[in-house]
């Protein structure tokens, strides 16, 4: 059987029968890199999934291979739906499929930084667009509470000190803002929510929402059956390395040695993606609990690391020097962007735990096993 084989198309309803008294979470873009590893949270946790995604990024979520891992240790609970947030009739269709559907984490979008300032109305369509019609079928359907994945890359970087949620808002690059008037749109909807069922306006439609900035995500699961494997060319610092010490590039080029940091070198906030993947649990637990919900979280460990520091850790994992040379800025970028999460460790009673050695070597190990014996 193909990996295709386990795909639901719009038309079929369910892979295996949905369990009623779980909570059931769609999971829109649930294929992709930190959609899949939040999926296997979700599902670990008790909760049910279905994924709705256009596989323009991802391979089918899950492989056999992890659902033959997900048979032992959450049987028959999740399904997957092949479709695109920017046609509503797709959306619909998951919504009119399924029993009921408690929540939605809405993943699914483009996240190229370079791709964006290249091909913005493709951007402003796919993910502000896209969350628009998520948003309406919600309300259609009833549905009341909404995860949304923004980035830290909304700040426009911190002049070396921590982020916190009420800080500037300065996007650097088209993608940034789509994110930004994504969650001002949830914002908007949420507050008219609020303001209507107030006035006991009987068409009053609830929108809770957590807002969840990322910084930057990296990693795998531990028993890496599962990673990051974008199936566009990816243009972030982990995979990049990952190509160089796989001999698909000879060199790694460093975007800036004169930055206002450490080295000279890009500072960012590294996170484990299963650490995202439990803020997410986190999150959903208590949206499910709060009514009347709003709010933005970051996302973090609190601890920023420069370009040469991640590629010094990479060399002592694999052994051997990972060559790079120094070029110019690249655009969008910012010198540094490191979280204050403390909002998110006070509110969700979350926090991140895994260093920078374990990202490196989770990734390493993924993609050693996914990229076989090039390494
Ligand atoms: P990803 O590309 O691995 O996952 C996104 C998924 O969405 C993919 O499976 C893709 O096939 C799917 N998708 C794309 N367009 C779609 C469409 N029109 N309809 C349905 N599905 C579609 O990316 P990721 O790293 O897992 O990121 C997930 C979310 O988190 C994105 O919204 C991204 O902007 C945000 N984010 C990512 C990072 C990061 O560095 N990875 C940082 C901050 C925020
Ligand atoms: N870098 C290089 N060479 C490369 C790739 C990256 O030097 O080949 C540098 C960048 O200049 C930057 C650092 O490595 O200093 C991290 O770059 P990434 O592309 O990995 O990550 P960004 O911080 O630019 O952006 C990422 C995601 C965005 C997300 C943001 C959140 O791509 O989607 O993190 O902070 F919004």
């Amino acid at each position: 059987m193909l990996e295709r084989d386990l795909v639901i198309p719009c038309t079929v309803v369910g892979l295996l029968q949905l369990r009623e008294q779980m909570p059931t979470i769609l999971v829109t873009g649930g294929s992709g890199f930190i959609g899949s590893h939040t999926c296997i949270s979700l599902l670990s946790c008790g909760y049910d999934v279905i994924i709705f995604d256009n596989h323009s990024n991802s391979k089918v979520f899950p492989s056999l291979e992890v659902a033959s891992f997900l048979s032992i240790n959450n049987p028959d609970r999740i399904k997957i739906i092949h479709g695109d947030i920017c046609k509503p009739d797709d959306i619909e269709h998951v919504f009119l499929a399924s029993e009921k559907i408690d929540a939605v984490i809405h993943f699914a979008g483009l996240k190229s930084i370079p791709e964006s300032f290249k091909n913005p109305s493709k951007y402003w369509s796919t993910n502000v667009a896209g969350t628009i019609n998520i948003l309406n079928c919600m309300a259609k359907y009833s549905c009341e509470n909404i995860i949304f994945s923004s980035s830290a890359t909304i700040y426009g970087g911190g002049q070396g000190k921590q982020i916190s949620e009420s800080d500037l808002i300065n996007p650097t690059s088209p993608y940034g803002w789509t994110k930004f008037i994504s969650e001002k749109i949830i914002h908007d909807q949420h507050k008219a929510a609020k303001e209507s069922a107030n006035s006991c306006d009987e068409t009053s439609k609830t929108i809770n929402a957590i807002i969840l900035r990322y910084f930057n995500p990296v990693g795998a699961i531990k028993n890496g059956i599962i990673g990051e494997s974008p199936l566009l060319s990816a243009t972030n610092l982990f995979p990049t390395i990952m190509k160089v010490i796989n001999g698909e590039d000879s060199q790694l080029n460093i975007f800036g040695n004169d930055w206002p940091t450490i080295d000279g070198t890009g500072v960012r906030d590294y996170i484990h993606v299963m650490d995202l993947a439990e803020g997410h649990v986190a999150a959903i637990n208590y949206l499910l609990a709060t009514p009347n919900c709003f709010i933005e979280l970051n996302l973090g460990t609190g601890v920023g690391y420069s370009v040469l520091q991640v590629i010094n850790t990479f060399e002592q994992i694999v052994g051997h020097v990972i060559p790079h040379t120094f070029h110019a800025r690249r655009d969008g970028d910012v010198a540094s962007c490191v979280a204050d999460s403390s909002l998110a460790r006070k509110i969700l009673k979350w926090k991140a735990k895994r260093e920078l050695s374990e990202m490196c070597f989770d990734s390493w190990n993924y993609w050693s096993k996914y990229l076989g014996s090039n390494l």
